[in-house]
């Protein structure tokens, strides 16, 4: 997918996801807040009516325009999915070690599988292509100004909400939103916090089992 359309449609996605917010809060205000002007009905049910129009909204855009643009919709991967190392089977390449910058998340395709590889030093680590929050990918969309984040304690940090996990184990350290992220991100953190109110928390990553061999990572991954 070119640069170009990708911001197009991040730009749709923001617009649209911010005319739901707008719908939402307005029917908010209006049952809270009616005012003395003469209605034909009463605020609290046009209210609701907004309300409810604010969601519906917010549900077909994840729905339409997400996966038109290959994103996959903002739902949790359940740690019950992650699939232990000693029942993945094939080995793969991942490519040479010297082509990954060092302590920088990129995405490789491995065996059909989205897969985040991050160099450190001599070694490497492999996980999930995509945060298991709300399966967006670590290491950020090309082109767009969400790029990956180095690491940094052995952990990786997702550069959309913020979770943070052990390489080593895929374990989650720090929850999406946390108020450190939120403070430091105004329109990821604390804004998108509002839009996600359905998905707050992040449970583990898969993690796969990483050998370099003659100067080429080799991932295990399933079949
Ligand atoms: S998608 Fe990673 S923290 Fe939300």
């Amino acid at each position: 997918m070119s640069p170009a359309f990708l911001v197009l449609g991040i730009s749709i996605i923001g617009t649209w996801g911010v005319a739901s917010l707008a719908l939402i809060a307005g029917g908010v205000i209006l049952i809270v807040s009616p005012g003395d002007a003469p209605t034909a009905s009463s605020g609290t049910v046009g209210g609701i009516f907004l309300i409810v129009a604010g969601f519906v909204s917010g549900s077909l855009m994840q729905m339409t325009v997400n996966p038109l643009l290959g994103i996959d919709p903002p739902l949790p991967i359940k740690a019950k999915n992650i699939i232990p190392h000693d029942r993945l089977q094939r080995w793969a390449s991942a490519g040479p070690l010297a082509d990954y910058p060092d302590r920088v998340p990129q995405e490789v395709r491995i065996r059909s599988h989205r897969v985040t590889v991050v160099r450190d030093g001599d070694t490497a680590y492999a996980l999930s292509g995509l945060c298991p929050h709300a399966r967006l990918p670590f290491a950020g969309f090309p082109g767009s100004p969400i790029q990956p984040d180095p690491i940094r304690d052995e952990c990786i940090t997702c550069p959309f909400h913020g979770a943070r996990f052990e390489l080593g184990t895929g374990r989650v350290v720090r929850q999406p939103f946390s108020s450190e992220f939120n403070n430091d991100h105004p329109f990821l953190g604390r804004f998108q916090s509002k839009l996600l109110f359905f998905n707050q928390r992040s449970e583990d990553v898969q993690t796969y089992p990483v050998e370099i061999d003659e100067g080429e990572v080799m991932v295990k991954v399933p079949r």
